[in-house]
């Protein structure tokens, strides 16, 4: 039920919410991974249910392809696609230019892909996820498995000459053994605390060999969707440059609520 939501989950729930009705019948949605785009995969799955709107999904991986089946929406890979309208996705932090760090849930690669390939990227997320300086979140990097450990010297002597506060690196791990993403790669998490000059430390980063992306992503975003947990909601907007406000109530319908307390 939505009164056993937290308020970050409502926060992440609004947010959602009001994103999905940026999505018009007939587009093309890169769909995000994580606890934020989940609630926008269900929202979009409840419109066309209930609307009968057409949309195709295109999933930034294997778990949000699995929901976005689950909820009845047409899911299409980003090859047949070729180019999108709009992705909505979260992101673990943002700034004020609405640059970001994602890939905590380990996706970033086909995240930054996808949301390349769009023409409009909006993150939805809860106001916590709001920074002055991006950093404090581990910066997620992706590298290929061969020689993976000498792409982790080569990552931390290169973080010596960059404008970051910290320069400990650690292999992500799931449970016992090192985590691997959907395309087979294992994730370098970067614990910088600030990054003084992200987009030349992304640039920087992707030089490195065994390096496949970072999860910087700079000039990606258009509109930042920040939820709260009293149902407000604001939109902000870098190329209008505008700021609006709404609010959601919290109705509780079968589709979005029937998995909670599992
Ligand atoms: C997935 O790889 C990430 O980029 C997510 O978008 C990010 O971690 C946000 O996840 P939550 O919505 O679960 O906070």
């Amino acid at each position: 039920m939505a009164s056993d939501l937290s308020p970050i989950d409502k926060a992440k729930f609004v947010a959602a919410k009001q994103a999905s009705q940026y999505v018009e019948d007939g587009m093309k949605v890169g769909l995000g991974t994580g606890s934020t785009a989940a609630w926008l995969v269900k929202c979009l799955g409840e419109r066309v249910q209930e609307e009968g709107l057409k949309i195709t999904g295109i999933p930034t991986s294997s778990r949000t392809a699995a929901l976005a089946r689950e909820v009845g929406l047409d899911v299409m890979s980003l090859d047949e696609a070729r180019w999108l309208d709009v992705t909505i996705d979260g992101a673990d932090e943002y700034d004020g230019n609405l640059n970001l760090i994602k890939g905590g849930g380990g996706s970033l690669l086909q995240e930054k892909i996808v949301a390349t390939a769009s023409d409009q990227m909006i993150v939805i997320a809860d106001a916590s996820k709001s920074v002055e300086t991006l950093g404090s979140f581990p910066l997620p990097i992706e590298v290929v498995p061969f020689g993976w450990q000498t792409t982790k010297v080569l990552v931390e002597e290169t973080l010596i000459g960059m404008d970051v506060l910290g320069r400990k690196v650690t292999l992500r791990m799931n449970g016992e053994a090192p985590f691997y993403t959907d395309e087979g790669n294992h994730i370098l998490d970067l614990h910088l605390n600030r990054i003084g000059n992200a987009r030349q430390l992304s640039l920087v980063m992707n030089q490195i060999p065994g390096v496949v992306e970072n999860g910087l992503f700079i000039d990606i975003c258009d509109i930042v969707v920040i939820g709260h947990g009293d149902g407000r909601v604001e939109m902000r907007d870098i190329n209008q440059g505008c700021i609006a406000e709404t609010r959601i109530e919290f109705v509780e319908t079968e589709n979005l609520f029937a998995d909670l307390g599992d």
